[in-house]
């Protein structure tokens, strides 16, 4: 029997815990390799609440389906919000040793492994993402309905870049309907926006700068400001500043002055609170701020002389919505769109929670790691669990 290097040490009972869910087997056990999943019981801190736990392998597929492997998985706000309970969406469910226990992770980068019998159009080793949302990434193996993945363009992807950008679902596709869908930009315009840094900001940098589109972009203030500010810069971001320059009068001064034949007509808006507000003093006249996200946890206040006298117009965007209304043919359409613009990936750490010798030890490093992420990691987080 093959065993894999980190199950030496594991508990028999913990490794081969009976698992059964949709997607689980609950048969057999085929080989020693330790299969992990990060799961939660009860919403909370997810730095408490998430624990790593192992399950049996899942049994051959279904005719119909596909087993396949998660390669790389983010950690995105959006999950962790989803584990704090304060996230319109319902996260897996599985029965682990008797107990109903949530899988997270939203997307992530699978390959297949086993196709079943009457699978046309997949094969073994084929680079994938589940087309449904709240798939339980997190985790090592799960068996899909072959109609419930998508197939990645064949070509020699990084499993990095595949991971956050190719084969993500959340974040390049938010930053170019955002530039797409509320105000039709053309070449030298402006973009504002905030949490510039993020993953969807830098992507929006990217997009915006290869359609000679250009971005006022705003970070918070850092011990390596120029480190990032260079590498915002290397993107295509035209400016890039601290939400202190907001306190500075000669700023709105100087946006005038590089803006005045073509005034900021839209604000991308991942952060909310005052210094969101207080960007909004940057905006031309007939502007779009669009909302994605509330990093800051502060609610967005306008001032009502905006929308008076400049006729702003407040409005949000969620690509999970973008989904629902809009065909697999053009969510397809949208990842080859996506993949011409050959997006760089944002900066990321692996936690490879694999190579930890029992689960206790892997819930211990993922909850270190989830502590770090609260406080501000600077870096996407990608989880790896076999
Ligand atoms: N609406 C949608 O469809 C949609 C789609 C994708 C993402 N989102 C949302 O977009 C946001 C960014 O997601 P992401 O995956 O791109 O994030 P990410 O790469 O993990 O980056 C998080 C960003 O938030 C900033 N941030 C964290 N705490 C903050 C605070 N208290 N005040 C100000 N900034 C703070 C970080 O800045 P530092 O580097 O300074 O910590 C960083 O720029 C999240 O809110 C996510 O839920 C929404």
């Amino acid at each position: 029997m093959l065993r894999h290097p980190f199950t030496r040490s594991v508990r028999p009972n913990r490794v081969y815990a009976k698992l059964k869910l949709a997607g689980f087997a609950t048969s057999a056990i085929r080989n020693a390799v330790a299969n992990r999943a990060v799961v939660f019981t009860a919403n909370g801190n997810p730095a408490e609440v998430l624990r790593v736990q192992s399950y049996d392998p899942p049994s051959s597929p279904a005719p119909d389906s596909v087993q396949v492997r998660f390669r790389l998985s983010p950690i995105n706000p959006s999950d962790i919000n989803v584990v704090q309970g304060v996230y319109p969406a319902t996260p897996m469910k599985m029965q682990l040793g008797g107990e109903d226990v949530h899988v997270g992770g939203n997307e992530g980068l699978a390959e297949v492994v086993e196709v079943g019998s009457e699978v046309q159009g997949l094969k073994k080793g084929d680079w994938v993402i589940s087309a449904k949302p709240q798939a339980g990434t997190w985790s090592s193996f799960r068996t899909l309905r072959a109609e419930d993945v998508i197939k990645l363009p064949e070509g020699r992807l990084s499993e990095v870049n595949a991971a956050t950008i190719t084969a993500s679902t959340v974040n390049p596709p938010t930053a170019y309907n955002m530039l797409h869908e509320f105000v039709h930009l053309k070449e030298g315009d402006w973009v504002l926006q905030n949490g510039a840094n993020s993953a969807v900001g830098q992507a929006v940098i990217q997009i915006a700068a290869r359609k000679g589109i250009k971005t006022i972009n705003f970070v918070r203030n850092r011990p390596d400001l120029d480190h990032l500010m260079n590498q915002l810069a290397q993107l295509g971001a035209t400016h890039v500043f601290t939400y202190d320059a907001l306190s500075d009068k000669s700023l709105a001064k100087h946006v005038k002055q590089w803006t005045s034949e073509s005034p900021i007509r839209l604000m991308l808006n991942c952060v909310s609170g005052p210094d969101t507000t207080a960007m909004t003093r940057l905006l031309g006249d007939n502007a779009h701020i669009v909302s994605y996200g509330a990093m800051s946890k502060k609610p967005l206040s306008l001032p009502t002389s905006l929308f008076i006298f400049k006729n702003l117009c407040a409005q949000g965007f969620w690509q999970s919505r973008w989904y629902q209304q809009h065909s697999r043919q053009e969510r397809e359409n949208l990842m080859k769109t996506l993949a011409d613009f050959k997006l760089k990936e944002p900066e990321h750490e692996i936690l490879d929670l694999s190579t930890e010798s029992s689960d206790e030890a892997a819930t211990q490093r993922l909850r270190d790691v989830l502590v770090k992420m609260e406080e501000g990691f600077g870096k996407k987080v990608l989880l790896r669990l076999g």
